[in-house]
């Protein structure tokens, strides 16, 4: 089996820092999401992988994925000249998937516990497709499956208006050949997309063979900010502490930390679940649960908490406890010198600023 990541889009929801970045190399506990797809796969005996990326931020994928070999895979880029929806990558894909069975794994999608038995189910069975379930009270804004029994797909239904079901289709399935049919064949929707929601219920339609696997353990799409804060706290919740750094004797770590090779702790206080990236300096400052603060920043003066900061950022000397927050890279916070109380700010477009 192959797999195909999606690793392109738009990614609206995430602005500043899609304007700049791949959404899907916002990190997670000090690690890009994409990651956690690739060794997803990789767990699953899927070696061979095909990223679909964007001609704005596909430089940046393929810097940080590079071939695949630090993963113990081989991947091959697929440029998607725009977005033209989920099963437009499947269409652009074809030669790099000829007939395999594939696993088709949205870039931005987040699940705790793998796809190992999903992917055996798949790749030994009669299937068709396989799409994966989660249960939730309202699934109204996402596709939604209905089933007939316990696994089998009788119908597909994008953002229900009614109550039908309580399974949302999440961002990771599995197809055999017969889906280069569906998605040469459907028509884009009323966003201008090509809908994989569409491509399934061709393939259902034609009474092919879907079925369902309903998920137990967590999943989240990290398309939006909340979600990466969700998704930071429940990957810290599951690290051991570890210290690969220095910390000196005026510091404390409370709970589980994680210090990075490199990093400095000085008359500090860190208390986890946090992780605290490579070579970067926590001086005189406090940082709270579920906070990661990625390699080469400096967090001085100050106190944080609940929050995700990516690299090279620095946070110096400021009056209020920073919380609830996503940090960019090379972002600057630092109280501004002068005798007036005032705030001097250089902020990107769609930033948000919650001021005391
Ligand atoms: P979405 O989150 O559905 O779309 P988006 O990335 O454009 O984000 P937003 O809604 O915030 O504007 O995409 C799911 C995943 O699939 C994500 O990793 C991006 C990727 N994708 C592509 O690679 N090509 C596409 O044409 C689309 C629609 C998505």
């Amino acid at each position: 089996m192959k797999g195909l990541i999606l690793s392109g889009g738009k990614g609206t929801r995430l602005r500043p820092f899609t304007y700049t970045g791949a959404k899907q190399l916002v990190p997670v506990a000090n690690k890009p999401v994409l990651f956690y797809a690739i060794e997803d796969l990789v767990e699953a005996g899927i070696a061979e992988i095909g990223i679909v990326i964007s001609p704005e931020t596909g430089d940046h994928v393929q810097a940080a994925v590079g071939d695949g070999a630090a993963f113990g895979a081989r991947v091959t880029y697929i440029v998607q000249d725009e977005p033209r929806g989920i099963a437009h990558g499947i269409r652009i894909a074809h030669d790099f998937l000829r007939d395999d069975k594939f696993v088709l794994f949205l870039g931005d999608n987040f699940i705790r516990d793998g796809i190992v038995p999903q992917v055996a189910a798949f790749r030994d069975g009669t299937m068709n497709a396989q799409i994966i379930l989660y249960e939730m009270p309202d699934p109204s804004a996402m596709g939604v499956a209905v089933l007939d029994g316990d696994t089998r797909v009788i119908q597909l239904v994008e953002k229900p208006k009614q109550f039908i079901s309580p399974y949302a289709v999440i961002g990771i399935y599995m197809f055999d050949a017969r889906v280069f049919d569906a998605v040469d064949a459907i028509k884009p929707s009323a966003r201008g997309e090509l809908e994989i929601t569409d491509t399934i219920q061709y393939l259902i339609d034609r009474g092919l063979n879907v079925r369902a696997h309903l998920l137990k353990g967590w999943w989240i799409d990290t398309g939006k900010m909340s979600d990466i804060l969700e998704a930071n706290r429940l990957v810290l919740d599951t690290f051991e502490s570890r210290n690969e750094g220095q910390v000196d004797a005026a510091s404390q770590l409370e709970g589980r930390v994680v210090i990075e090779a490199g990093a400095a702790i000085v008359n500090s206080t860190v208390r986890g679940p946090a992780i605290i990236g490579k070579n970067t300096r926590i001086e005189n400052a406090f940082v709270g649960p579920y906070t990661s603060i990625h390699h080469d920043c400096l967090i001085q003066n100050c106190e944080i908490e609940h929050s995700v900061v990516l690299e090279h950022t620095r946070i110096v000397d400021t009056p209020a406890r920073i919380a609830d927050s996503l940090i960019g890279r090379n972002a600057e916070i630092t109280r501004s010198v002068g005798n007036t109380k005032t705030l001097k700010l250089v902020v990107g477009d769609y930033s948000k600023l919650g001021i005391l």
